[in-house]
């Protein structure tokens, strides 16, 4: 938190309006390291006690939720070791330091939830929450039959073998084929390595929802802030 003037720090704290705290101290409620302040134009930051009536003040921090419409070309993390791209990039407006929660390869579009909740971040992605994700894909080839069973019964990819899988056929013409694929874990590329086992390797990848949030008509590039019946949605999943 950068330094500001101690009637600003205690409204933005929720102690008071503007001018209500500038009363406060004017009225000598308010100390600042033990010492009573009551002219205006003192200024504090995050270092400094300040108490109101003999009670410590401090700035709850905001907790940010927010889904993005990422496109393809950005990278799923805070920095980039080779300066590509970063979703980051596309939140620039956001002041909280958020991260993502999980990821989306480079090459793969759609739902990115980012916050600054640890505790929310940590409930998405252990794996014990099962957490439904949905992804469009178009692959090329048709799938068979028994390729649907296979991701309905699981496969292995590398040493891991999936649990069962959600494969709906929406279109094909004959040589691709778009399809509707819902998993519940989130192994590494493991969409693309589950379809490539199956020999209908991707061509286009987009997540459209992440348990109860989806991504609607949110535009590729834009976010928006989740609603609190999403984020809750989350925390009631307490499996
Ligand atoms: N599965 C993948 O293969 N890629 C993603 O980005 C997400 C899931």
């Amino acid at each position: 938190m950068k330094e500001m003037r101690l009637q600003k720090y205690l409204a933005e704290c929720g102690v008071a309006s503007r001018r209500k705290a500038e009363e406060l101290i004017s009225q000598g409620r308010v100390k600042v390291n033990g010492e009573t302040v009551t002219q205006m134009g003192k200024k504090v930051s995050q270092n400094d006690v300040v108490e109101v009536d003999g009670k410590l003040v401090k700035m709850e921090k905001r907790k940010v939720y927010i889904a993005l419409n990422k496109p393809v070309g950005y990278i799923s993390s805070v920095k980039d070791q080779f300066g590509r791209k970063t979703v980051m990039d596309l939140v620039k407006d956001i002041k909280e330091r958020i991260f993502p929660v999980g990821r989306l390869d480079y090459d793969t579009s759609g739902l990115l939830l980012l916050t600054n909740d640890g505790d929310f971040a940590y409930r998405l992605t252990h794996p014990k929450h099962e957490i439904k994700k949905v992804y469009e894909a178009d692959l090329l080839g048709v799938p068979s039959k028994d390729d649907i069973m296979r991701f309905k019964n699981g496969l292995w990819i590398d040493d891991y073998f999936t649990s069962p899988a959600d494969f709906e056929i929406l279109k094909s013409d004959g040589k691709t084929t778009k399809v509707r694929i819902t998993i519940h874990e989130g192994k590494n590329r493991q969409v693309r390595k589950m379809c490539n086992k199956i020999g209908c390797p991707v061509i286009r990848l987009k997540r459209i929802s992440i348990g109860e949030v989806s991504l609607g008509d949110l535009k590729e590039g834009s976010w928006r802030n989740l609603t609190e019946r999403e984020i809750n949605s989350f925390l009631d999943n307490q499996k």
